[in-house]
């Protein structure tokens, strides 16, 4: 009996059949599917927004240096976008843009309210709707308060109700990320 040997380059030349082109076509689009799929979650798993940019975390600095005492204005804090005060029930930061159009509204020492040059809508100190076309009050950003180690102290809740002050020497911080809508009228 003779035993048949096959050559390196026979193996090599020897045509590759529909049923090999197929599998390794599948092969082939699986491990595409595989390294899109890695590259997208890669890109969604990175932070949207650097620090200081709006939607990003905005650390405001030690609770006592600013927040306005309880019967002071409200102060207004431009990058990150927010009027910060502080009420009965604990400090909040208001999305310094109205509802009704998107202008910026303003406060008012006279009225002691916060109203919009555009259409006229009001508000009162803590946002609460007064008048005017705007369909809702204010818009809330989610405060967060840390401890000088980072250590997380107290956060808004899904209501966005005002959040008690932990300490004076907490840090607060502002996250424009986490926009809670005003309260819908009428
Ligand atoms: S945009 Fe403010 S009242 Fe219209």
């Amino acid at each position: 009996m003779h035993a048949i040997t096959v050559s390196e380059s026979q193996i090599l030349n020897a045509p590759v059949t529909r049923r090999e082109f197929l599998n390794y076509a599948f092969l082939a689009s699986l491990g595409i599917f595989f390294v899109t799929l890695g590259g997208a979650t890669f890109l969604f798993a990175l932070p949207r927004f650097g620090a200081g940019e709006f939607g990003s975390v905005f650390n405001l600095g030690v609770a006592g240096d600013v927040i306005p005492p309880l019967t002071a204005a409200p102060s207004p804090n431009t990058p990150a976008r927010s009027w910060v005060m502080q009420t009965e029930q604990g400090v909040l930061a208001l999305y310094n843009v109205c509802p009704h159009l998107g202008c910026l509204y303003g406060w008012q020492e006279v009225t002691n309210r916060f109203e919009c040059p555009c259409h006229g809508s009001k508000y009162q100190k803590d946002g609460t709707y007064i008048s005017g076309p705007a369909p809702r009050s204010l818009d809330r950003f989610v405060i967060r308060f840390t401890d000088v180690d980072g250590n997380d102290l107290a956060e808004t809740n899904a209501k966005g109700e005002p959040l008690p002050i932990p300490s004076p020497d907490a840090v607060m911080a502002v996250d424009t990320a986490k926009i809670i809508l005003g309260k819908q009228h009428g």
